[in-house]
């Protein structure tokens, strides 16, 4: 594949980085991940604006715009043929000449793009939908999970605790046993045919799934969404749960700690909320 280094279209055999690199030696940088199918982007204002939010928090500054970084991306889609592409964006605060935990005076930060095969997303039909499986743990990342951080051992971790266990994914709750997300989702529950999702703070990522997702039900009306503290006890009880991303869009979900999710079928609701999702995502 095709990907970019620092100004630079070249294969990913040839991109180098240095092993001074503050990505590599203290995951010190931003990322983002952005949905492409034939060439058109999803939410691509939404995960640019939330790349250039990181950058700021942690004082990276990159010298380019929304649209420097547009078109940036959809060189890279062609180059590597277009079909289904997450694109990657990784941006490190660049190559010290030692390791020294303080943030460098004047280096360039490290501009890296690449693009990987996500699935073509079907028209979502309960019948033949896929339900995910879930494991529960109690969040142990940081308290800065808004930022969208390349350090991401503490997600990976809670990743592999539910790959460890044969799940799909690991939902994460808070010491207060409220939900927060999943290791690399946001999540959703469904109680008497209301959309209820945990609110933005700092325990979750501002997925741009999850916004674009809840724009769409608000625009069309006919689902009732509520942004608020969801309890682990309230996921157990819940009719329906969803989990959401990029690569993923809307993923409904079966298997909770092993125990069936409402009547142990993909919902209704979902098919609804996902078809509305897919039909207006652009
Ligand atoms: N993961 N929460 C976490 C912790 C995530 O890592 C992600 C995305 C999301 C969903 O965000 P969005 O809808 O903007 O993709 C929520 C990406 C895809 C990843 O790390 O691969």
């Amino acid at each position: 594949s095709i990907v970019y280094l620092n100004g630079d279209f070249l294969p990913v055999e040839n991109a180098k980085i240095s092993p001074l690199d503050r990505g590599f030696l203290f995951g010190d940088g931003i990322y983002e991940v952005i949905p492409s199918y034939d060439g058109k982007m999803v939410g691509v204002n939404g995960h640019l604006k939330r790349m250039l939010n990181g950058l700021t928090e942690i004082g990276i500054n990159v010298d380019k715009s929304i649209a420097d970084w547009v078109s940036l991306c959809e060189k890279l889609c062609e180059l590597n043929h277009y079909g289904a592409l997450g694109i990657y964006i990784h941006i490190s605060r660049g190559t010290d000449t030692k390791r020294h935990h303080a943030y460098p005076e004047g280096i360039t930060p490290t501009i890296f793009m690449m693009t990987f095969e996500i699935p073509v997303p079907s028209l979502p039909d309960s019948k033949t939908a896929k339900g995910y499986s879930l494991i529960s743990t109690e969040d142990l990342r940081w308290q800065r999970c808004h930022i969208k951080s390349t350090a991401l051992l503490g997600n990976v971790m809670h990743y592999q605790q539910g790959h460890e266990a044969k799940c799909n994914e690991t939902l994460l709750y808070n010491n207060k046993l409220e939900l927060t997300e999943a290791s690399s989702s946001n999540v959703y529950i469904v109680k008497d045919g209301v959309v209820i999702t945990p609110p933005l703070d700092n325990q979750i990522l501002p997925g741009i799934t999850r916004d674009i997702l809840l724009a769409i039900l608000r625009e069309d009306g006919s689902i009732k969404i509520e942004e608020r503290v969801v309890t682990l006890e309230e996921a157990k009880n819940a009719d329906e749960i969803w989990i959401s991303s990029s690569s993923k869009e809307i993923a409904p979900v079966t298997l909770l700690d092993g125990n069936i999710v409402g009547d142990g079928k993909v919902g209704e609701v979902w098919q609804k909320a996902a078809t509305l999702y897919s039909k207006n995502k652009f």
